[in-house]
């Protein structure tokens, strides 16, 4: 007989006043795990474990001293968590509803059979190992990110030193892309994936001669070439840089449109990520309603009229409902 699961370094204590099934059980178990304790009552069994705070704890119900059902609650006290296993005739009805009361984890009736303790066994390593998995995966995704602000942060502020309207253009783009996939009913997470690409999407524009980026009419078609390069440029320097998602392919799309008007490649509808699609419609209404230098704002209500007037063509229908329900509650583009 296999049992896959059993971990060699498990420690199990086992508390049973029966000489006999104890030795017998002890014998089964040493001969798959590295460490197992014994104990012959409930008051033997809580010293060993306070001592060597085992795996997994397997108890008989009644035994002199202090019963299992004591001892549970004792150690129940120090550890609520701990995994119990009772072994119980089913004669015990009464001290087995105990033991449902202190929430154990499993129960294998008496006489014993290896198989079912085994699989008790087995079943509580199964629950340990992922929850020891779920806790470093939690613990390498918080790293993860941590890196990754910092690495946004490091890009965001290469392009704020040289072109602070590009930086203060980010930010709100972040912000209002984040507030329409909320809106959406999004996850934190994937708005936190928004959120990440509106504060470097214009990144490339530090690629940009200043005199151009002020002034984005009337320009030459060399310059206007150069502009529209930005994206390109942006996926250049980012494509190297390992994301948890496509950083740099987002970035890349930020300026097509769906109908296959944008730039710089003319992709159309499914070919264009959800994330673009959210920073594009973001993008021209922050561009639109903010001022600069070189030119006036032209409002808010032109920024909402032109998504609208473009809504299903250019941009995502569901997109342009959310980003105007937003602003139809009150959403302000410049507070931060
Ligand atoms: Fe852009
Ligand atoms: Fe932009």
């Amino acid at each position: 007989m296999t049992y896959p699961l059993q971990k060699k370094d498990t420690s199990i204590l086992y508390v049973e006043d029966e000489e006999l099934l104890r030795k017998n059980i002890v014998t089964f178990l040493e001969r798959r795990f590295n460490v197992v304790y014994s104990a012959t009552n409930g008051m033997e069994g809580f010293e060993l474990f306070s001592k060597h705070f085992p795996d997994i704890v397997i108890t008989d119900i009644l035994m002199p001293v202090m019963d299992g059902i004591e001892m549970v609650k004792r150690i129940k006290q120090l550890r609520p968590d701990m995994p119990i296993i009772i072994t119980t005739a089913f004669s015990d009805t009464k001290y087995l509803m105990q033991a449902i009361s202190l929430k154990v984890d499993g129960y294998v009736t008496k006489p014993i059979d290896y198989n079912n303790l085994m699989e008790a066994i087995n079943r509580i390593i199964h629950f340990l190992t992922s929850k020891t998995l779920e806790a470093s995966y939690t613990e390498s995704l918080k790293r993860i990110q941590r890196m990754l602000s910092g690495a946004i942060d490091a890009l965001a502020y290469a392009i704020e030193s040289r072109d602070p309207y590009t930086a203060g253009h980010q930010k709100r783009v972040a912000r209002l892309a984040g507030a329409i996939c909320t809106q959406m009913g999004y996850t934190e997470e994937e708005v936190r994936k928004i959120e990440i690409v509106g504060m470097i999407h214009d990144i490339g524009k530090i690629s940009i001669p200043a005199e151009i980026l002020m002034k984005p009419f009337d320009l030459q078609d060399i310059e206007m070439s150069l502009l529209h390069n930005h994206c390109k440029v942006g996926f250049d320097i980012l494509k190297n840089i390992e994301f948890p998602f496509p950083v740099a392919e987002i970035v890349y799309q930020h300026h097509e449109r769906l109908d296959g008007s944008g730039y710089p490649r003319g992709l159309t509808k499914d070919d264009i990520f959800f994330e673009a699609r959210i920073i594009s419609v973001a993008d021209v209404v922050e561009s639109m309603s903010s001022h600069r230098p070189y030119r006036p704002s032209r409002g808010i209500d032109k920024a909402i009229e032109e998504i609208v007037a473009h809504r299903g063509t250019f941009y995502d229908t569901e997109i342009v409902d959310a980003c105007v329900a937003l602003f139809t509650k009150g959403y302000n583009l410049s507070s931060t």
